[in-house]
C-alpha cells in the first residue's frame, strides 16, 4: 500500500476514535488539534422573563411539550431556558440525546433539584428507586432489577395480570351498559384503576378492589393524589423558593398528595406483613410472589420498603392508563389498523380465551401500535439528567457540570427528519425493515442504567389488556372527528376525556 494511504487511513482512525485530533489535508499525518468548545453564554435561548410569561401567562406548563418544538424551531437542537429559578439546557436532537447519555456516568442523576426530594427530606422519609442516589439508588436497583428486569420472573406475573384484565373488561362491560351507545366516558379513569390494581397486584399478590363496581373512596383519593402531586410538582419547581412562603398553597398541595400516598402504601404494605407474621405464627410455610416479598426478604428496611413501594404504586398508575388510553384512541381513529390487529391477536389465539406473555410474544402489530403510540405520547415528553462530576461536551458547547440538560423527547419523536409525516399514527413504520429510524429518536422508556426498571412489566401489562380487550370488543369513537390532544401535567395526558364505544364483537 503506498505511504500516502497508510497514513491518511491512519489519520482517519484516529479522527474518529479521538475526535479532538485531526487529519492534516497536506501532511496527510495526524496533528493535534484542541477544537475549541462554545459555552453556555454563547447558547441562544429565550430570556428568562419570556419563558415565565410563556409558562404562567400563556398555560405554558401543560404545554411544555409544545415550547420542545417551537423552541427547536426558533434556536436549533440545543438552548438554555430558566425553569423558574432553574437554568436548563435542552437539547432535541437524538444524536445530541445519545451524547449526554453516553457520558451519564456510573450512577445516572435526573435531576439533583427536585421537589419530590425536598418532601422526602423535609417528612423523613427515605428514597425510593425513582428520587435515590448515587450508591444507595445502585443498591435498589439491583435488588429490585432481580425480579423486575429478567423476563422469565417478569412473565411470571402473567397469572396475576391476568386476573386484573378479566376484571377490567368486566368493569368496561359495566361502564358500558350505562349508555345506549355502549360508550364508556373517560377511559382514562378506567384505565386508571387498571394500573392501580396491576401493580398493586404485583407488589401485594392481593386484590384492592379498583375495578369493583363500587371503588373504595382510599383508592379514588390515591389516584386523585397522584393527579394532584403531578400538577404541583411543575408549579413548585418553576416558583422560585421566596415565593413558597407568598403563595404557600402549591407546596402545601403537593406535601398533602405525597402524605396520602406514603399512608396508602404503608397501610398496604403493613396488611400483607401482617399476613405473612400470623402465617408464620401458625407455623405455615410462607411463599411470596410478590415484590413488596421479595423486598423483605432482602432484608430492607421498612422505611426503604414503604419509600420503594410508594414510588413503585405512584410509577405504575398513569403511565400505564396513558399507554392504553392513547393506543385505543388511535385504534378507535383508524378502523383498518384496528381490523388487521383483530386478525392478527385471532390467528395466534385459534379460539383460546387468554393470551399468555408467549401468545402476546408473537403478536409484532400489537407491539407496533403500542410503540406507535408512546412515540406520539411519549409519557414523559421530557426527562432530565445533571452530570455532577465533570464538565461535558454535547455538540459544539461544553456543559458545565452540575448543569439540569432536559431531554426533548416529544420534540425528536414528533420531528419529520426521522419519522415521515411523524404527527400520524402509522404503525406499521415499525415494521418496515428498510425503515431504520434513529435508536434515540424515540425511547418512551429512557435508555441506559437508569432506564424504566418496570418496562417489562408495563409491555406484558398493556399487551395483555390490549389483546383481550380487542377480543371482546370494537373500539370506536364516541363522535367522529372527535380530536383530543395531549396536555403536560409531568406526564403527557390527555387534554379532555377520552370517551369510546366499546362494541361487542
Ligand atoms: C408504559 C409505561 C411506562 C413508561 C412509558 C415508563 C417510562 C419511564 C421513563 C421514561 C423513565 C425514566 C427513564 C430514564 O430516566 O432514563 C422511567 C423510570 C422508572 N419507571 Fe417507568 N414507565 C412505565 C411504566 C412503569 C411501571 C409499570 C413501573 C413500575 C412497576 C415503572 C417504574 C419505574 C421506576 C421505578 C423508574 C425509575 C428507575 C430508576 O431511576 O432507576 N415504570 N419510566
Amino acid at each position: 500500500m503506498p505511504q500516502t494511504l497508510k497514513l491518511a487511513g491512519r489519520a482517519s482512525l484516529l479522527a474518529r476514535c479521538f475526535p479532538e485530533i485531526w487529519a492534516d489535508p497536506v501532511l496527510k499525518a495526524p496533528v493535534r488539534v484542541i477544537k475549541s468548545h462554545k459555552t453556555l453564554d454563547e447558547m441562544p435561548g429565550p430570556s428568562a422573563l419570556s419563558f415565565f410569561s410563556d409558562l404562567f401567562c400563556k398555560k405554558g406548563l401543560s404545554r411544555l411539550h409544545e415550547l420542545q418544538i417551537e423552541g427547536k424551531t426558533k434556536y436549533g437542537p440545543m438552548w438554555k431556558a430558566s425553569f423558574g429559578p432553574i437554568l436548563t439546557v435542552h437539547v432535541a436532537d437524538p444524536s445530541l440525546i445519545e451524547q449526554v447519555l453516553r457520558q451519564e456516568g456510573k450512577h445516572p442523576i435526573r435531576s439533583a433539584i427536585s421537589s419530590w426530594k425536598d418532601y422526602r427530606e423535609c417528612r423523613g422519609h427515605a428514597y425510593g428507586l425513582l428520587t435515590a442516589e448515587g450508591e444507595e439508588w445502585q443498591k435498589t436497583r439491583s435488588l429490585l432489577g432481580k425480579h423486575m428486569l429478567k423476563p422469565k420472573e417478569v412473565e411470571s406475573y402473567t397469572g396475576t395480570l391476568n386476573d386484573v384484565v378479566s376484571d377490567l373488561i368486566r368493569r368496561l362491560e359495566h361502564q358500558r351498559s350505562f349508555h345506549d351507545q355502549h360508550v364508556v366516558k373517560n377511559v382514562a379513569d378506567e384505565f386508571y384503576k387498571f394500573g392501580l390494581e396491576g401493580i398493586s397486584s404485583v407488589l401485594f399478590e392481593s386484590r384492592i378492589g379498583c375495578l369493583e363496581p363500587k371503588v373504595p373512596q382510599e383508592t379514588e383519593n390515591f389516584i386523585s393524589s397522584i393527579n394532584t402531586m403531578f400538577i404541583m410538582t411543575l408549579l413548585t419547581m418553576a416558583m422560585p423558593k421566596v415565593l413558597h412562603r407568598i403563595f404557600p398553597k402549591p407546596w402545601q398541595k403537593f406535601c398533602e398528595s405525597w402524605d396520602y400516598m406514603f399512608e396508602f402504601a404503608k397501610g398496604h404494605i403493613d396488611k400483607r406483613m401482617a399476613e405473612v407474621s400470623e402465617k408464620i405464627s401458625r407455623g405455615e410455610k410462607v411463599e411470596g410472589k410478590y415484590l413488596t416479598y421479595y423486598l423483605a426478604q432482602e432484608k430492607l428496611s421498612m422505611k426503604s420498603i414503604y419509600g420503594n413501594v410508594t414510588e413503585l404504586l405512584l410509577a405504575g398508575v398513569d403511565t400505564i392508563s396513558s399507554t392504553l388510553s392513547w393506543s385505543l384512541y388511535e385504534l378507535s381513529r383508524h378502523p383498518e389498523v384496528q381490523t388487521a390487529l383483530h386478525k392478527e391477536i385471532a390467528a395466534v389465539m385459534k379460539g383460546n380465551a387468554i393470551p399468555t406473555a408467549a401468545d402476546v410474544a408473537q403478536m409484532p402489530l400489537l407491539k407496533a401500535v403500542v410503540k406507535e403510540a408512546l412515540r406520539l405520547y411519549p409519557v414523559i415528553p421530557g426527562n432530565a439528567r445533571v452530570i455532577s462530576d465533570r464538565d461535558i461536551q454535547v455538540g459544539d458547547y461544553l456543559i458545565p457540570k452540575k448543569t439540569l440538560i432536559t431531554l426533548c423527547h416529544y420534540a425528536t419523536s414528533r420531528d419529520a427528519k426521522y419519522f415521515s409525516n411523524p404527527n400520524s399514527f402509522q404503525p406499521e413504520r415499525w415494521l418496515r425493515k428498510d425503515d431504520a429510524h434513529h435508536p434515540y429518536a424515540s425511547i418512551p422508556f429512557g435508555f441506559g442504567k437508569r432506564s424504566c426498571i418496570g418496562r417489562r412489566i408495563a409491555e406484558l401489562e398493556v399487551y395483555l389488556a390490549l389483546s383481550r380487550i380487542l377480543m371482546h370488543f370494537e373500539v370506536k369513537p364516541e363522535q367522529d372527528g372527535h380530536i383530543v390532544r395531549p396536555m403536560t401535567r409531568t406526564l403527557l395526558v390527555p387534554e379532555k376525556e377520552i370517551n369510546l364505544q366499546f362494541l361487542s364483537r
